[in-house]
């Protein structure tokens, strides 16, 4: 009989590491919803000691996902398993993820321990957590690099105190498949009670093996996979779910696995993750880029049309990707409307709709045909502005190749005040933002500016995603108007007030800095 691997997925934790991604808690509980829907196993919802925002996040997501496991990541110190203890107290299935380094390298430079006062410490902490759940996973950092006798050592230690899950991360990206297997199979080998529990794997992507790393772990012995919606995490960012859940599914014959993942919703899950973040999906990223399915020789296109699988291995349809429909238009209701965005897999409130169907009727107006992938950006848009601080009200401008582009936006600030001001730029988009900076004056530096079209079409829905840093937080912000300008200046507003709100927790703090 196949084995059943786990999906353990971190994107509210390790994806959200990636600059910029930082998400506010109702992102955060609409993407766990959909992680429930989707089938993962478990949701590693934060980092409860890290900020107020992760441990509110992790309490409020403990509180709504009825079938996975909640997991909240700690370091093997007492006051962080007190708080991940106390955010995952209401989860049906609460998780806590604690651990430690092991190679020489964390233990000499970032630790500055032994490798015999690591070992008691990652004891000690595992005791503590089973003090408060039953499941305790143990990652033992950087374990690609360490050294193998002193692995084993650890691990052995830990599942004697108490550890139900042995997390063997590749933290550095560093081995290739044969190595990591290899790993994974010399700790089957080698560790006596690793019977006990059940081995995971997460794997970072900076020479772009994680998800031929992470296999290659299922291969030796693994039954739990650690990875991300698009494979977004630090630096190259984690293993992609979609890439090894497909694997095993495609390659049953090979893998001889599965997963309890539904796979429908995987397209749906990818375009949430990423509106929500403002992490673009690359174009030629395997299962859920634009062009996965997209077919441009002559030759491809008319084998595919006489027979899909001639240079198809996966119907579209499997991963939820089916051609764009009409769903509304400005005849439909408010009824309508809030159905459709239920059946996108959305939970919003009544106040939201009511905004929505604003939106939506406006939308509907300029553009007649309204295609789900609109509406999804209308949602991301409503949910994204929950910390919001300034408004933008309006937008004006004059450019054109003899002109001087000029700018005129209203603003409201945060305590309901309206501010109108005028500046030129070098163009349209630049005198916004300029005229913006003149009522809302923080510095900042934009560092990206992306433009994509929504949906096909002249009228299509401009959804604009720009990143601005100050000293060295990053912050992203989206926008969508049929207006390009309009989008600009609302993406730009929306990274502003993430910036003020500091509701995005400084890389810094997120960081595992141990003490
Ligand atoms: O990459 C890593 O080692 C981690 C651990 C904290 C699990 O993310
Ligand atoms: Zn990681």
């Amino acid at each position: 009989m196949a084995r059943h691997i786990a999906i353990f997925d971190t994107t509210l934790r390790d994806g959200e590491q990636s600059p910029g991604a930082s998400l506010n808690v109702e992102e955060k509980l609409e993407i766990a919803r959909q992680l429930e829907r989707l089938g993962v196993d478990v949701i590693e919802a934060g980092f409860p000691i890290s900020s107020p925002g992760d441990f509110q996040a992790v309490q409020a997501i403990s509180r709504i996902i009825k079938h996975c496991t909640v997991c909240g990541l700690t370091r093997a110190v007492e006051k962080d398993i007190r708080s991940a203890a106390e955010a995952l107290k209401d989860a049906v299935k609460p998780r806590i993820h604690t651990g430690l380094g092991v190679s020489d390298s964390h233990l000499q430079h970032k630790l500055r321990m032994t490798r015999d006062e690591a070992l008691e410490r990652g004891v000690s902490a595992v005791a503590i957590a089973r003090r408060y759940v039953d499941d305790v996973e143990y990652f033992l950092e950087d374990s690609g690099r360490a050294d193998k006798d002193y692995l084993c050592q650890v691990i052995e230690a830990v599942i004697n105190a108490g550890a139900t899950v042995i997390n063997i991360p590749d933290t550095t990206g560093y081995t290739t498949p044969a190595e990591y297997g290899a790993l994974i199979k010399f700790v089957v080998d080698t560790v006596p009670n690793i019977s006990k529990a059940i081995i995971s794997v997460h794997c970072h992507d900076d020479l772009g093996l994680a998800a031929a790393n992470s296999l290659a772990g299922v291969m030796n012995g693994a039954g739990q996979i650690e990875c991300t919606i698009n494979g977004i995490g630090e630096r190259a960012g984690n293993t992609s779910l979609e890439e090894v859940v497909m694997a095993m599914k495609v390659r049953k014959d090979f893998y001889d696995c599965e997963t309890g993942i539904v796979t429908q919703e995987l397209y749906r899950t990818s375009r949430m993750v990423s509106t929500s973040t403002g992490i673009l999906v690359q174009p030629n990223k395997a299962i859920v880029g634009a062009n996965a399915f997209a077919h441009s020789s002559g030759i491809h296109q008319d084998g595919v049309l006489k027979e899909r699988t001639t240079y198809e291995i996966i119907d579209p349809r499997d991963v939820g990707i089916h051609e764009s429909k009409i769903v509304l238009s400005a005849r439909s209701g408010r009824h309508a409307l809030a159905h459709r965005i239920e059946e996108l897999g959305y939970t919003v409130s009544d106040d939201q709709i009511d905004r929505l169907y604003t939106r939506f009727l406006e939308l509907a107006d300029r553009k007649k045909q309204v295609y789900d992938e609109d509406l999804e950006v209308l949602v991301a848009d409503e949910t994204s502005t929950t910390y919001q601080a300034y408004e933008l009200l309006h937008v004006q401008v004059s450019c054109g190749d003899k002109m001087i582009p000029t700018a005129t936006v209203a603003v409201r600030d945060p305590e309901g005040m309206q501010h109108t001001d005028s500046c030129h730029g070098t163009g349209p988009v630049d005198a916004v933002y300029r005229a913006i900076n003149r009522i809302v004056d923080v510095p900042n530096e934009l560092i990206e500016f992306s433009i994509q079209s929504v949906t096909e079409g002249i009228d299509a829905l401009a959804d604009v995603t720009i990143r601005i840093r100050q000293g060295n937080d990053i912050y992203t912000g989206r926008g969508a108007n049929t207006d390009i300008v309009v989008a600009s200046g609302k993406a730009y507003i929306h990274a502003l007030n993430k910036l003020i709100d500091r509701a995005a927790p400084s890389r810094l703090e997120k960081s595992l800095q141990h003490p």
